[in-house]
């Protein structure tokens, strides 16, 4: 019986079509930018990790927890802000035209409805909710509209929401090394299917961003090896996504810090994670497909380059301050009903996960920007 080749058998099939992209590319014979592993590790059309969006769990049973996956209070307080802002911001009477991206199974979606539904809320009739998806295969759930471009989902008045959806953005990961700014980089080894991983040299694009880290800390202070993230992607994405509406609202939700802390010199390396069954995996490489790649969202660039986009910011703050105060009536309801409702200690506890400072009320920040 023939021995089964043990050099490749732990590779994902992701991980060989990435390594044989590498070997046949004239333009990645020095090595691959770890960016363009991520996006294909995450978003490759048939073995992406997101390819299939109800193939991926996302909660207990699943790879990590997200605020949505906590349960259906979330959503339920998300449907008074937007009830709120409709009747202050916006023309009541008509159709209220929010985008949601990054909707995964389309969870979010469905208890924003249901929550608006059983309370009968007038906004339930005119709300138009569009998940904006560029991949296929997002369930059908009634009352929601599946675009696939910013172009489809435009409207003149609107807003936009995200939750958890820039930190799986692809990024550049850069390091200091013997007095040298670097790019990490992904390289095909000599044994059939072998990632490794390589410095290479740092692209002009990303000079900008060794400007700005060493603004915060010179190099004589920042220590050997120190590794960081940075996205352009960010900038095109909130470019493009500024122009979904002439009157709109855009909230934000996601982990991150601004500049000063994200380059600080103690967090020396970066933020990139690699998850599996709600663990960290330390050699990402070989199951590109299979695991999940999240990196903390710079806050500052992301404010900077919405500004750039001519987006006003309203508020940043955290999770535990933002769903508190949008949860106010939410919770006066909870507690008049105190003895009567039996989901009140599943619905407590609920939200105290969701704003707990040392469970997700201060990891999660909340931006919102109008014009
Ligand atoms: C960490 S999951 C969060 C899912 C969900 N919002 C939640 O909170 O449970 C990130 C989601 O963003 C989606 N995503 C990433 N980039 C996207 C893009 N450019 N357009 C639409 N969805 C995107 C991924 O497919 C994935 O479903």
């Amino acid at each position: 019986m023939e021995k089964e080749n043990t050099d490749t058998s732990y590779n994902t099939p992701l991980s060989r079509i990435i390594f044989q992209r590498i070997k046949k590319n004239q333009d990645f014979q020095e090595g691959l930018p770890f960016r363009d592993f991520m996006e294909m590790a995450l978003y490759d059309p048939t073995y992406g990790y997101y390819s299939n969006p109800t193939s991926r769990k996302i909660g207990r049973d699943g790879d990590f927890f997200t605020s949505v996956s906590v349960g259906a209070v979330f959503g339920t307080i998300l449907s008074y802000w937007l009830e709120e802002l409709w009747g202050s911001r916006f023309d009541s009477g008509k159709d209220f035209v929010v985008v949601e991206q990054g909707a995964h199974d389309g969870r979010l979606a469905r208890d924003i409805l249901e929550a608006l539904e059983s309370r009968a809320s007038p906004l339930r009739r005119v709300i138009d909710y569009r998940v904006l998806s560029p991949a296929e295969g997002f369930p059908e759930i009634e009352g929601i509209q599946v675009v696939h471009s910013v172009r489809e989902a435009r409207a003149k008045q609107g807003v936009f929401f995200s939750n958890e959806l820039q930190d799986a953005f692809p990024v550049h990961q850069i390091c200091y090394e013997k007095g040298q700014w670097m790019e990490r980089g992904i390289f095909a080894g000599e044994k059939e299917g072998e990632l490794q991983w390589r410095n290479l040299a740092l692209p002009p694009k990303l000079r900008e961003f060794v400007e700005e880290i060493e603004a915060i800390h010179q190099p004589d202070q920042t220590p050997e090896g120190y590794t960081t993230e940075v996205c352009p992607d960010l900038r095109d994405w909130v470019s493009e996504i500024s122009s979904l509406f002439e009157k709109g609202t855009w909230l934000m939700i996601d982990y991150g810090h601004e500049s000063e802390d994200f380059f600080s010199p103690l967090r020396s390396d970066g933020s990139l994670q690699f998850y599996q069954d709600h663990k960290v995996i330390s050699d990402p490489l070989s199951q590109a497909g299979e695991i999940d790649i999240t990196a903390h969202v710079n806050l500052t660039h992301l404010m900077r380059w919405a500004k750039e986009a001519g987006l006003e910011l309203r508020d940043f703050t955290d999770q535990h301050h933002f769903l508190t105060r949008a949860g106010k009536k939410w919770l006066l309801e909870l507690e008049a009903n105190a003895g009567l409702d039996s989901d009140f200690a599943m619905l407590t506890r609920q939200f105290q996960t969701l704003t707990h400072p040392s469970i997700m009320g201060q990891k999660f920040k909340v931006l919102e920007f109008e014009r």
